[in-house]
């Protein structure tokens, strides 16, 4: 693994230390879903192979929501268990719960005072989010979201600053969160000298968008997708097969692309596409006059192969809370001493008086 930076080291001109990835996940839901899998997850366990890599599950941004105490406890253990799971190497990955780390509200404190109102009500995701919760409903903690995820993102902000990126794997609907996370670290620089990297999302192709298995023109969404919509990570076999022979296609009988004319169809096709490793022409060439039948049938049995070993392996570390636990302590060890870090040179450089020792 990749031994965490050492400044010291960098300044006599050893700047081998790879790039940085980080990234957060609600623990949200009783289980991952496709879409979270292909549209960020799966990234995530590429790209350790590559950075050195700080994987968060943010159990901050869920409270933005009520959320059952009870529950939220047990999801946050569930989704650290599925991304254990789903091959993030504890040993490469430092993989964390974000309350644990109590530098990503203080940071997200000072990066909020830098924050215009209108800029965060601009937030698509807050106006999306806030018109279904309502007025009552809508937390300050909702419309200061994106900004909380600004910290988180850098805090982690590898030393040297410069030669060294930061690279955050998301979905494409977090592309505006993260061009405000831009724009705060900017202006921070601009206003008390260079002290954040701006990060670069990560927005895999293709894969960025998966929609309702019921309704192709909606995204896989927990929120809004029913449960025939959408395929859990976690789900058994048997209704995970169900679920996608019962997949709406088209009127037609050709699996072919077609975003406008086949939503159904062509969803399906970048679901097995990104699986498989297989192209879409080459799916669509395979496929050529067999029907929708065998095609479903085929991309059912990618998907639990998939998916099966992954259940499998999460409900055996949740089998063992205390060895869960304690990765997850060593996580927040290894994110905090490079959070502690980041968060000395922001209070010295906005102007707070040091504590001393
Ligand atoms: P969420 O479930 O909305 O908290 O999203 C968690 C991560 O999964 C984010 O990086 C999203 O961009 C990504 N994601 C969520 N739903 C989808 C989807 N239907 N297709 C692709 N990516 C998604
Ligand atoms: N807002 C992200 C989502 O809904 C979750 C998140 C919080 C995040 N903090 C982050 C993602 C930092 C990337 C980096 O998916």
């Amino acid at each position: 693994m990749p031994e965490a930076p050492n400044p010291e080291a960098s300044d006599a001109g050893t700047t081998a230390a790879p790039p940085r990835v980080f990234s957060g996940i609600q623990p949200t839901a009783d289980s991952f879903h496709l879409g979270n899998y292909l549209g960020a997850l799966r990234q995530w366990v590429a790209m350790q192979d590559t950075h050195e890599a700080f994987y968060c599950v943010v159990d901050l941004h869920a409270i933005t929501v009520e959320q059952d105490p009870a529950q939220l406890r047990r999801r946050t253990k569930v989704a650290a268990a599925q991304l254990f799971a789903m091959g993030v190497d504890p040993a490469r990955a430092t993989v964390f719960v974000q309350s644990h780390v109590p530098e990503h509200a203080e940071l997200a404190w000072i990066l909020g005072c830098l924050t215009g109102f209108g800029e965060a009500g601009r937030m698509t995701q807050f106006k999306d989010k806030s018109s279904k919760q309502g007025t009552s409903g809508t937390s300050v903690g909702l419309f200061t979201y994106p900004i909380l995820q600004a910290a988180d993102i850098l805090l982690y902000t590898p030393e040297p600053v410069a030669g060294r990126p930061l690279r955050v794997p998301v979905g494409e609907d977090q592309r505006q969160h993260l061009e405000l996370t831009r724009t705060l670290a900017q202006r921070f620089n601009h206003r008390f000298g260079e002290t954040f990297v701006l990060p670069d999302a990560h927005i895999p192709e293709g894969a960025a968008k998966i929609t309702d298995l019921q309704e192709p023109a909606a995204k896989m969404s927990k929120s809004a997708s029913s449960p025939q919509g959408i395929i859990d990570v976690l789900e058994e076999p048997g209704p995970m097969r169900k679920k996608i022979m019962r997949a709406v296609t088209d009127t037609g009988t050709e699996v072919v692309y077609d975003e406008e004319k086949k939503a159904g169809v062509t969803n399906l096709l970048r679901i097995y596409s990104a699986l498989e490793g297989t192209s879409i022409p080459d799916l669509e060439a395979r496929y050529k006059g067999s029907g929708y039948g065998q095609f479903k049938k085929d991309l059912a049995q990618v998907v639990l192969d998939t998916f099966t070993p992954i259940r499998e392996r999460t409900l055996k570390l949740l089998d063992d809370e205390e060895h869960l636990e304690r990765l997850l302590a060593q996580g927040a060890g290894r994110a905090s001493e490079v959070a502690v870090r980041t968060m000395e040179t922001v209070r010295e450089r906005v102007g707070f008086v040091g504590r001393g020792r």
